[in-house]
């Protein structure tokens, strides 16, 4: 859809105001011309208690929290809603109740500011992350064509990316994504949601070779976590039988060993895709990209392979609406927009050329 009151607005900056609803945490941020002005996000503590997050729960709580989140956005942003050129959000994948409320959000704001909707791949947004530029500071973007490891609680992928809205996922998880790998791991230890911060924070006091667990062994550049899990699952009931308190015992080993697989196995294919493609600029998004030992482990292997890598900003790896806001500037300029007849969508393949 052409939209003429954005052609009316190119000629000035382009102000665009993100939305991300998709998950657990509710965001919305400003950028203009590509430069981050605001970012908010609203945790939500309610799924606690329960191990990971409910779906009903989280789309009650996003209802409460997206007009607070929107407004704080603006006035941190400094800007008036008049200004806005145009609203992006994020389309999925993701949690269904919780995609229409961000969904619904942004049609509306966009029906009453006369302004175009423009409707975001939530993968696509942790990719493009990368592109954020801060008021101040280095900004060191990757060059086309690069490759991003995607690893986050619902998705693992090794994405080819041509340009800003033209990428291939050339691998992906079978079955579970690394972060789940994480959290359902440290659950069976007994270790708050969500388990992969914990498990980060308490592997570096322990020996990361003193287990072994099962890695998979799946063709071309896919990846499996499911194996890993059971593995561990019945590894740890195995030991339980013999000593109750193993786990509490060698909590920081266990953290260590299972850290230390999970990159191995994400790494091996990483190494893998850059040796096939002859890719040396390589970058990584998602929320398990904050984990310490993962970054390490890419640091050590860009010196070995002279790999140029690119890693996020913290606060752009995890969900955000900044990644949401700065795909909807690049889909801007392409005058990509969405009708008012738009639906979200929970599960997808990272499309081809720009979803
Ligand atoms: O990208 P994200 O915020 O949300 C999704 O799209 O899923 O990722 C959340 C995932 C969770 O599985 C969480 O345990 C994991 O990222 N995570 C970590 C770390 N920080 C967050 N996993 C390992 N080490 C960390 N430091």
């Amino acid at each position: 859809m052409k939209n003429s009151k954005a052609n009316d607005k190119k000629s000035a900056s382009i102000i665009i105001l993100g939305i991300e609803s998709s998950c657990d945490d509710t965001s919305a941020a400003i950028i203009r011309d590509k430069v981050i002005l605001s970012n908010v996000v609203a945790g939500q503590k309610v799924h606690e208690e329960y191990g990971g997050v409910v779906p009903e729960l989280a789309s009650r709580a996003h209802q409460q929290n997206i007009i607070p989140v929107v407004d704080r956005a603006i006035a941190r942003a400094g800007i008036t809603k008049d200004e806005i050129s145009a609203v992006a959000f994020t389309r999925g994948p993701g949690l269904l109740g919780s995609l229409l409320v961000g969904t619904s959000f942004a049609k509306g704001f966009s029906l009453a500011a006369g302004i175009p909707l423009i409707d975001v791949n939530h993968l696509q947004g942790h990719v493009l992350a990368l592109f954020i530029k801060e008021k101040e500071g280095e900004y060191n973007p990757p060059a086309f064509p690069f490759l991003c490891l995607l690893v986050s609680g619902g998705n693992s992928q090794i994405i080819l990316v041509r340009d800003y809205l033209d990428m291939e996922v050339i691998g992906q998880t079978i079955d579970d994504a690394a972060g789940e790998a994480f959290d359902k791991c440290a659950k069976v230890m007994g270790l708050p949601y969500p388990g992969g911060p914990h498990v980060d924070r308490l592997a570096q006091l322990g020996n990361p070779l003193r287990f072994e667990f099962s890695k998979p062994r799946i063709a071309g550049l896919d990846y499996s976590f499911s194996g890993l899990k059971t593995s561990f699952l019945y590894f740890l009931r195995d030991n339980l039988k013999e000593n109750e308190n193993f786990i509490e015992e060698n909590l920081n080993d266990l953290c260590a060993s299972l850290q230390h697989t999970i990159i191995d196995i994400l790494l091996n294919k990483l190494k893998k895709a850059a040796k096939e493609t002859g890719i040396k600029e390589i970058t990584v998004a998602g929320g398990v990209s904050a984990n310490s030992g993962l970054r390490l482990a890419l640091q050590e292997n860009a010196k070995k392979y002279h790999w140029n890598l690119l890693i996020p900003k913290f606060e752009y790896t995890m969900d955000n609406a900044a990644m949401i806001a700065i795909t909807g500037y690049y889909k801007y300029l392409k005058n990509e927009f969405a009708g008012q007849d738009v639906v979200p969508f929970a599960r997808t393949q990272m499309d081809v050329q720009g979803l």
